[in-house]
């Protein structure tokens, strides 16, 4: 097998990785054994080779947290008629899915249909639950008039939730930094596209027409949270999930105290630690069938064989907008 492994905690992943080859390993009993198909390269892939992520991964890990692959094996005690079964492996932080073999627990897979695509498959345990979670968690889900506003649009988190609120009949309210990203975005079915700078208030003034927003959904901080939390409802919530700008999210006290609107976070790990299994799971297979009935998905920019992996972070390190990058495993 080889896997992608940390040598050292470095900002420059090229540096703080090495393509390590091993024999292939044997589950442990409660174990499964995962030849795989494909992994998503996330940001916080890289974060967490940095130091910089919640969650530490020491030297000799394999860095990665999500894919899809199949069984091969399981190990002694453990349920043989997963042997085939076709899984996607959730960011439990329990395994490091840069690699052509995975041993891990049946806690952290869920089962997907074999004629899937495999790339949407293998992106299924982050972005689209953390889209989900993000709208079903906050404000009013069960208003059909709510309003949603979002920064950073055009990402894949961005993507899946405007799909998902249109599923579910919400109405968005989309910010992007670039003009030919709002073209896409537009394409996705976004009922308002407006474009960050200095005309930002104007033009979300001029798209709500008078509504508000029931939540904000932020995942780039500074001025363009504030804005977007000036236009939140009465006792309205800012959900911050990233900053990618490195500003903190901003509410000023009129919006807090004035409007009693609420500035919180979310991180999909704490979610996945503090919901029932049986719930998770659950929430996870509406997600599978909605990714595969063509109703979620996002953009692809490129794929890489694992041989190609400095390519591969280097590209990571300066993303083009068109699209997640993933590592396939065409030869397994
Ligand atoms: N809290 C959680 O549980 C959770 C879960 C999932 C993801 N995340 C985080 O959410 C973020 C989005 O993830 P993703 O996979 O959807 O990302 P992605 O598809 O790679 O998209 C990144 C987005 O961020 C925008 N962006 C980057 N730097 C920016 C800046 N300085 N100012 C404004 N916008 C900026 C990009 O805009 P351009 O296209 O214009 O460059 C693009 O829209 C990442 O930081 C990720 O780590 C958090």
């Amino acid at each position: 097998m080889q896997r992608l492994a940390l040598t050292r905690i470095s900002a420059d992943p090229t540096h703080a990785l090495d393509l390590q080859s091993a024999a292939e390993p044997t589950p442990a009993p409660g174990q499964v054994l995962i030849q795989m198909e494909a992994a998503t390269i996330n940001q916080t892939d890289l974060l967490a080779a940095a130091g910089q992520y919640f969650v530490t991964p020491t030297p000799g890990a394999t860095i990665g947290s999500e894919g899809v692959g199949r069984v091969i094996a399981v190990g002694h005690d453990t349920d043989t008629a997963l042997v085939g079964q076709r899984v996607a492996l959730l960011a439990t932080y329990r395994h490091g899915t840069w690699a052509t073999h995975v041993v891990a627990s049946p806690d952290d897979l869920i089962a997907v249909p074999d004629d899937g695509d495999a790339l949407q498959l293998a992106m299924l345990g982050i972005n689209p639950m953390t889209a989900l979670r993000l709208l079903r968690d906050h404000g009013n889900p069960d208003d059909p008039d709510r309003w949603i506003g979002q920064t950073a649009a055009n990402s894949a988190v961005g993507e899946y939730l405007i799909k998902l609120a249109h599923h579910f009949g919400h109405r968005t309210l989309n910010v992007v930094r670039r003009e030919h990203a709002a073209d896409d975005v537009r394409g996705w079915g976004a009922e308002h596209v407006v474009l960050d700078g200095p005309d930002l208030d104007d033009a979300v003034t001029a798209a709500l027409a008078g509504d508000t927003l029931d939540i904000a959904v932020d995942s780039v901080g500074g001025p363009a949270s504030s804005t977007l939390g000036q236009h939140l409802r009465y006792g309205g919530t800012l959900v911050t999930y990233a900053a990618q700008s490195g500003q903190p999210p901003a509410l000023s006290q009129a919006d807090l105290i004035g409007n009693q609107a609420s500035l919180t976070g979310f991180w999909l790990h704490n979610w996945w630690q503090r919901t029932q299994l049986a719930t998770s799971r659950e929430e996870y297979r509406q997600l599978v069938d909605l990714i595969g009935d063509g109703t979620l998905s996002a953009r692809v920019d490129r794929t890489f064989p694992l041989a190609n992996w400095r390519d591969a972070m280097v590209a990571a390190q300066a993303p083009t907008g068109a699209g997640k990058l993933l590592f396939t495993f065409p030869d397994n």
